[in-house]
């Protein structure tokens, strides 16, 4: 089981404040910390956990956040050999928690954002013969699409992730085999306001009419839904846990959904997938929080059957 990330690799500096700055207002916050992140880096990371072999391509800069960010990849098992070094800062990300774990999150991509196609022509011979290519957006959109290029080439089914929010070019709809999103991208993706299971839904539904053949929007403590283009449907309520982090969840979710998804189905899947992002929240810090598989094996033998619901 081989899965293959192209996407942002960033150092995360995360403070915590007792509520969101206004504009012009100073605040003073508690504890501040550095941790590993970025979107493309925290997947592969979650999948590697959740029992896959993963291959990440990328880039951070020449700067002391490298070797962190590089060896934190490696020191797991993750193949970086795609992971490129830049003449210029790595990616950073200036996140704020409160008190019930919310984010919010300022990226200044640094090398993210010299990606190049040809890093990706380069990558070739370890994306080949993966069951997944997982992308997200924070890395040149260009970049993407030659990625989407290449795994219609090579026949490997591509997750798209659109965080930060993006109008994805409407040819680029079908050659998704799923496309996951929260509310927040869902909303400026789709124009339709989400922030209950049933405006998921009519997302998803328009974002299949598009041409999407799978949707599936997280919704934090509501839980997630799956649209099929066969018109299956999946509700799923988060687990109840206490969130003092939810920085990484939808990551964590998305990585431990495309492991899963490889010998479970649907529904097992979502449950996996909603277990380790549970996980995740309960703890501070992106790369850190991210669990291991017998932890969210553990979780659900230990969890009262979170039921699937209707909308
Ligand atoms: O999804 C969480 C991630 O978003 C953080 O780790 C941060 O680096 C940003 O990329």
């Amino acid at each position: 089981m081989r899965i293959a990330v192209i996407g942002s690799i960033n150092m995360d500096l995360v403070t915590r404040v007792d509520h969101f700055p206004q504009p012009g207002e100073t605040l003073r916050s508690e504890e501040t910390g550095y941790f590993p992140g970025g979107k493309g880096a925290n997947q592969a990371l979650a999948a590697h956990r959740a029992g896959a072999d993963v291959a990440m391509v990328g880039a951070v800069g020449a700067d002391s956040f490298a070797m962190v960010l590089r060896s934190t990849l490696q020191n797991e098992g993750i193949d970086i050999s795609g992971v490129a070094i830049r003449g210029t800062t790595s990616g950073l990300a200036f996140i704020t928690i409160d008190p019930v774990g919310q984010n919010t999150i300022i990226i200044n991509p640094g090398a993210n954002q010299l990606l190049t196609n040809s890093d990706v022509t380069a990558a070739r011979m370890v994306i080949e013969g993966a069951s997944w290519l997982l992308l997200q957006n924070e890395i040149p959109w260009s970049v993407n699409e030659s990625a989407i290029m290449l795994a219609q080439e090579l026949g490997i089914p591509v997750i798209l992730n659109p965080a930060p929010a993006f109008i994805i070019p409407e040819e680029i709809y079908p050659l998704l085999a799923l496309l996951v999103l929260n509310e927040t991208e869902a909303t400026a993706i789709t124009g339709i306001a989400v922030s209950t299971p049933a405006h998921a839904l009519s997302a998803a539904h328009n974002l299949i009419a598009r041409g999407a053949n799978e949707v599936l929007i997280t919704l934090g403590v509501q839980g997630a839904i799956h649209l099929c283009r066969s018109g299956e449907i999946f509700m799923l309520p988060a687990f109840p846990v206490n969130a003092v982090d939810t920085t990484a969840a939808g990551d964590t979710f998305i990585g431990a959904y495309a492991v899963s998804r490889l010998s479970d189905d649907h529904a097992a899947a979502l449950r996996f997938a909603s277990a380790a992002a549970a996980l995740c929240v309960t703890r501070p810090g992106a790369q850190v929080s991210i669990p291991k598989r017998e932890e969210i094996l553990d979780f659900l033998a230990h969890s009262p059957a979170s039921d699937f619901a209707d909308i």
